[in-house]
């Protein structure tokens, strides 16, 4: 999907990455760009439409589909926590699941319909450590692992319904977030390239880092993907 002339709706964009990505979608000709943030946006770009958005809240995220005015062709799903924990703290892994499992798909659900009009894309900022443990944020690592599930079973589901769904396979990159680790990082803008990239040469998973561009190949040429394919044929043999 090329980006130009499109609506595009991106969570926690007034920071990190999601702000890079509303940069780079104004960058690629956007029509518009909805952001989604906690707190007030300013951006001097009149195509960009401020949303008030928390994905852990149903009644903002209802609010927030009703601020869309015409067709929404992408929806990134971007925003997310990360604390560092050893799994001893429950309340830990609850945070992380709210927003980055359980707001992703409220939010996901309640722009479905947008997305199934325009045939539309759903883009889901995950992580390396979807694939593998990361065990300094392991309950950072179990709430991407279940996003990145969630996303396969989403892009089987929804094959029939002209909507794609894509995983960003993020390595390290250089925002708030990963402040305290000291390893080499990929700018937010680049990242922000990266992911654009991939969804306009519509890869499943997009690695848009060099750290993550380093298993690519593998990660596509694997059992995991492999069978991921096998068990969405049930889906697609046999639609809703
Ligand atoms: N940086 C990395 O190395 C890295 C690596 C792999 C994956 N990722 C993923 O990339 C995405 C962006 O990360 P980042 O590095 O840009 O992080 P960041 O700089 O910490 O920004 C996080 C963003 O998410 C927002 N957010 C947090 N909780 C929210 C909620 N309940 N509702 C709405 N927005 C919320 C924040 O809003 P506030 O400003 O209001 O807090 C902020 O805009 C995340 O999903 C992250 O897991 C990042």
């Amino acid at each position: 999907m090329n980006i130009a002339n499109k609506t595009v709706f991106i969570t926690g964009a007034n920071r990190g990455i999601g702000r890079a990505l509303v940069n780079e979608a104004l960058r690629r000709g956007a029509k518009r760009v909805y952001a989604g943030t906690r707190s007030a946006l300013q951006n001097a770009d009149n195509r960009v439409t401020p949303v008030t958005l928390d994905v852990t809240s149903v009644s903002q995220i209802q609010r927030a589909v009703g601020e869309v005015v015409g067709p929404l062709d992408v929806l990134i799903n971007n925003a997310g926590v990360a604390i560092y924990d050893d799994l001893s703290n429950l309340d830990v892994i609850e945070q992380h699941l709210a927003v980055n499992f359980l707001g992703l798909l409220k939010v996901t659900h309640a722009f479905l319909p947008l997305l199934r009009r325009s045939k539309g894309a759903i883009v889901n900022n995950l992580s390396l450590a979807a694939l593998a443990a990361l065990p300094v944020i392991p309950a950072y690592s179990i709430s991407k692992a279940a996003a990145f599930n969630m996303t396969q079973s989403l892009r089987a589901l929804l094959a029939n319904q002209g909507v794609k769904v894509h995983a960003v396979v993020l390595g390290p990159v250089d925002t708030d977030m990963n402040r305290g680790f000291d390893i080499p990082k990929a700018s937010p803008e680049s990242a922000a390239r990266g992911i654009f990239d991939g969804l306009e040469k519509g890869e499943e998973e997009i690695f848009p880092d060099s750290a993550s561009q380093s298993i690519a190949e593998g990660w596509r040429t694997g059992a995991a993907k492999a069978l991921e394919r096998q068990f969405a044929a049930f889906v697609q043999q046999d639609p809703a």
